[in-house]
């Protein structure tokens, strides 16, 4: 019998967004892992160097681009370098994003709501605008479609999150922009939404006592499988999304949160 030993991602180029901490991270050296080379993008230029360093280390190619997702200029031309350089890209996720600042929604700042919305939702919809309209025109190297778009979203863009509105706005935001694109850019792209729920990353401040703390503020239910999550917890829905294994999947939002939302 036939052990699945093969590397999913072989030969695959993926940009990956937000690559130089958490759960970015963890997503680029598991693809890394599988075969692919990556695009680590972040504005934390130190942390993306560190995370190349890592997939180097791997035995893999990598290319870091500083560039801000929020900013159209910044995020087409990241787009033209990583086609000028490797000529396609075949794997887009959209992992960069901050939480913001914690408010009740009457007296969230408007600057603080920009600020959320233009990282998580117009930072999503910038660069699979801008990869998309490559990614269209490339050749079908690894299969019957051209590419593949990852977003993530969260559990609460699926239940809201209070005190942090803006927050789980943009991740529901996320998971509509998911729909859209997974229409429009039908059969040649699938695109699906990653939706984690608690893990201990940048966002958290790496600590598992800020998210006991911020699940109860934010009114959420336990966690069922009795553990806080790590970023390496996301890696493989990740890595099945990017692979020939979800071909048949487009337009969906998936939990891997360890049993705190249902739907
Ligand atoms: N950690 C969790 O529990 C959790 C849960 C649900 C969803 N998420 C989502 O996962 C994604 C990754 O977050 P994380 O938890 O790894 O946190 P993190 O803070 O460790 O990583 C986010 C990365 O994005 C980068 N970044 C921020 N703004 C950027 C911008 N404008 N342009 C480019 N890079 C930018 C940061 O510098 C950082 O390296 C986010 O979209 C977040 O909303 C995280």
């Amino acid at each position: 019998m036939k052990e699945f030993s093969e590397q999913r991602l072989s030969g695959r180029a993926a940009l990956v967004t937000g690559s130089g901490s958490g759960i970015g991270r963890a997503i680029s050296l598991r693809y890394a892992r599988e075969g692919a080379n990556i695009i680590v993008n972040d504005i934390n230029l130190e942390g993306a160097n560190e995370t190349a360093k890592m997939i180097k280390e791997l035995g893999r190619k990598a290319m870091v681009i500083k560039a801000d997702v929020s900013k159209s200029a910044e995020v087409e031309a990241m787009v033209e370098k990583a086609y000028k350089d490797w000529g396609r890209i075949d794997i887009l996720v959209n992992n960069a994003g901050i939480s913001g600042i914690p408010y009740l929604i009457i007296e969230e700042p408007e600057p603080e709501w920009d600020r959320v919305m233009n990282t998580n939702l117009k930072g999503t919809w910038l660069c699979s605008k801008f990869v998309a309209l490559r990614m269209l025109k490339q050749e079908k190297k690894f299969g019957p479609l051209r590419g593949k778009i990852i977003n993530t979203a969260s559990i609460a863009g699926k239940t809201a999150f209070s005190h942090i509105g803006a927050y789980s706005a943009s991740k529901f935001g996320v998971i509509g922009l998911t729909q859209v694109f997974a229409k429009e850019l039908a059969p040649d792209i699938t695109v699906n939404a990653i939706c984690p729920g608690f893990h201990v990353t940048g966002i958290y401040l790496n600590s598992e006592e800020v998210i006991r703390e911020s699940m109860k503020q934010f009114k959420s239910p336990e966690i069922l499988v009795g553990r806080i999550g790590k970023a390496e917890d996301v890696a493989p829905l990740a890595t099945f999304l990017a692979s020939n294994d979800s071909d048949y999947m487009t337009g969906q939002a998936i939990n891997i949160d360890g049993g705190v939302e249902f739907h």
